[in-house]
């Protein structure tokens, strides 16, 4: 077997492994999963495995991404990630950031907060939640029982949009597969999407906040509730109420779930 013949079987297999762990997307400059096996089946005439161009775009959180999360010797599989993370320059946010807000909290924790992207104090200190909003997450939180390092926090994008701008289509695609690997390695037993961007990249929907408060959804199997943003509650005490309401939903939702006692709720 010739060493390209060698590489193209190591990587056919690779990506069969993908496929079969459920994993479809693979980050690829310029082509998906499928097309590349299909390159890599193509006959070399037709532009099959000549084209290594595309092998050796295979970048190193993908391929970190393919190894099973339990698998021996696959060391801190949530350390590498926010290693990662902390050294992306994916899209443009890379530039004008101070530090990557990867998230912080109990990395086995049973609830999983998701909110937009840092503002200022966040990208300032590197950790989510810190400014106003971040004050008033810790109450919405205590309300229904939690601490704040009862839970993992995190957000869509890990890099602040200039002057807090909403984010860009293609800086959530280029993030998503941060949230992604973050939900599956703490695998909580519940989410809560704070705000409009959290509910709508988890759910891959254009439905308003309004549509989607209400009912519980799925992602990755994992039930999701969405409720407003402590940001935008700051600003509209009206939507106090609806909130409690959905953190009420929340806290049932993750106590049906098996989630496991908040210490704020013992004793
Ligand atoms: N708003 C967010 O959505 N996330 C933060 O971390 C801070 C403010």
């Amino acid at each position: 077997m010739t060493e390209r013949a060698r590489w193209r079987e190591l990587l056919a297999r690779y990506l069969r492994q993908r496929a079969e762990l459920g994993q479809r997307e693979l980050y690829l400059e310029s082509c998906t999963n499928a097309e590349l096996l299909e390159r890599l089946r193509a006959p070399a005439a037709a532009g099959g495995v000549a084209r290594e161009a595309d092998v050796i775009r295979v970048d190193a959180p993908a391929v970190r991404e393919a190894v099973p999360v339990d698998a021996p010797g696959s060391g801190d599989r949530f350390d590498e990630l926010r290693a990662d993370a902390l050294a992306c320059t994916l899209c443009r946010l890379a530039e004008g950031r101070t530090t990557v807000v990867f998230g912080e909290g109990d990395r086995h924790a049973d609830l999983l907060v998701v909110g937009e992207a840092p503002g200022y104090e966040e990208d300032r200190q590197g950790r989510p939640f810190v400014g106003p909003a971040g004050k008033l997450l810790d109450k919405m939180l205590a309300a229904i029982g939690f601490r704040r390092d009862e839970v993992f926090i995190c957000n869509v994008l890990k890099c602040r949009p200039p002057q807090n701008r909403d984010p860009v289509a293609d800086e959530v695609a280029a993030c998503r597969p941060y949230l992604r690997k973050q939900v599956e390695l703490v695998a909580p037993k519940a989410i809560c999407a704070f705000g409009r961007f959290a509910a709508q990249t988890l759910l891959a929907t254009d439905l308003s906040l309004g549509r989607l408060r209400g009912a519980t959804h799925e992602f990755m199997g994992i039930p999701v509730v969405v409720t407003y943003h402590p940001a935008a509650l700051l600003r509209n005490q009206q939507w106090k109420r609806p909130t409690w309401e959905d953190l009420k939903v929340l806290r049932r939702i993750y106590d049906e779930a098996g989630g496991r006692a908040p210490g704020g709720s013992r004793g």
